[in-house]
């Protein structure tokens, strides 16, 4: 059913068109991008948390919870970002990088530096709660060659208004950026294809977890955290399974060591027998189906 947002929006707008038209966007990125390399099938989506800071707190995020992910205020270095990019250029890396993680990553000051330098290498993506754009921070990005502008539009469909004249001035292809209506309640999950982030929030109707559900995160993506550590997925707000720290290795060795194998085979036979995923409700196999059918050949063999 199309459902009216509050205050009377301009357009009909229904949450679970815009969760749905997100998972076709990725599914292409994801799953069409496969690509292989020393015969293992490449990552095709890999989250970088930026900033450990954020200028809201909203209810359905860990960011909410001081206790579970306060502000550190830690910031990726430009030095961590320049090793992302050799070592992605090393092994042809051919999926996408979206800046989004544990905070919020227009907050980072070099972001221009950042999306410059890592969309030689990859499609870029800014996930952001669109409180630091103003016409002229989106003209830069797209400049800086960032490929898509996220912008989670938390407050009411007066937001719509707001940053479409923003993007006129800006001067940008319209297609560049993507209004997400996310102002709803509770009740509508907030119009977020919502989860527990692996056991630490309990909000709006959500499915209880089972530890016997296959999930093919770690087949085709993971999370590089400001200081380089690398998480089994982006649920993984907790940070309690780090796979390594690719300031002392390369991102490639880490995606083909012992342990990512380990959580693969386990969760490719529906096992979420550890931590994070033994808290985790997350719906794991709505991506990456060609990446798991691969694994699955390379483990049998
Ligand atoms: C953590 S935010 C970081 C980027 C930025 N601050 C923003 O809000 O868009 C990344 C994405 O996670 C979503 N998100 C936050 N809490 C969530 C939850 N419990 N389940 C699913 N998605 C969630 C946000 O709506 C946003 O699209
Ligand atoms: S969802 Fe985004 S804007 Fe909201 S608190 Fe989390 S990081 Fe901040």
């Amino acid at each position: 059913m199309i459902k009216l947002g509050h205050n009377n929006p301009p357009i009909a707008l229904d949450p679970k068109e815009t969760i749905k038209k997100n998972i076709n966007r990725r599914k292409l990125i994801v799953d069409d991008g496969i690509s292989l390399f020393k015969g293992v099938p490449l990552p095709t989506w890999i989250e970088l948390s930026l900033i450990d800071v954020c200028n809201r707190a909203c209810s359905f995020c860990p960011k909410s919870d001081d206790k579970v992910a306060p502000d550190t205020y830690q910031k990726m270095s430009k030095t961590l970002i320049d090793k992302i990019h050799d070592d992605l250029k090393k092994m042809k890396f051919k999926g996408s990088l979206a800046l989004a993680g544990y905070g919020e990553p227009l907050l980072h000051k070099d972001i221009v530096y950042i999306v410059n330098k890592l969309s030689k290498v990859s499609n870029v993506e800014i996930v952001t709660n669109g409180d630091p754009l103003n016409y002229k921070m989106i003209e830069k990005l797209y400049n800086a060659n960032t490929a898509r502008l996220l912008i989670s539009m938390y407050d009411g469909p007066e937001q719509i208004e707001k940053f479409k004249k923003m993007i006129k001035k800006a001067n940008v292809p319209e297609d560049f950026i993507i209004l997400r209506d996310r102002w709803y309640t509770k009740d509508e999950n907030f119009g977020v294809k919502l989860t527990n982030r692996a056991g630490t929030i309990k909000t709006g109707n959500q499915i209880p977890n089972d530890t016997h559900t296959i999930c093919y995160y770690p087949s085709y993506q993971f999370l590089i955290d400001w200081n380089g550590d690398i998480f089994l997925c982006p649920q993984d707000w907790q940070r309690r399974q780090t796979m390594g720290n690719m300031m002392q290795e390369e991102i490639f060795d880490i995606w083909i060591s012992k342990l990512m194998k380990k959580y693969r085979v386990d969760l490719l036979a529906g096992r979420r027998c550890n931590n994070p995923c033994k808290s985790c409700n997350a719906q794991g196999t709505l991506l990456g189906i060609n990446h798991a059918q691969k694994w699955r050949e390379i483990y049998k063999s």
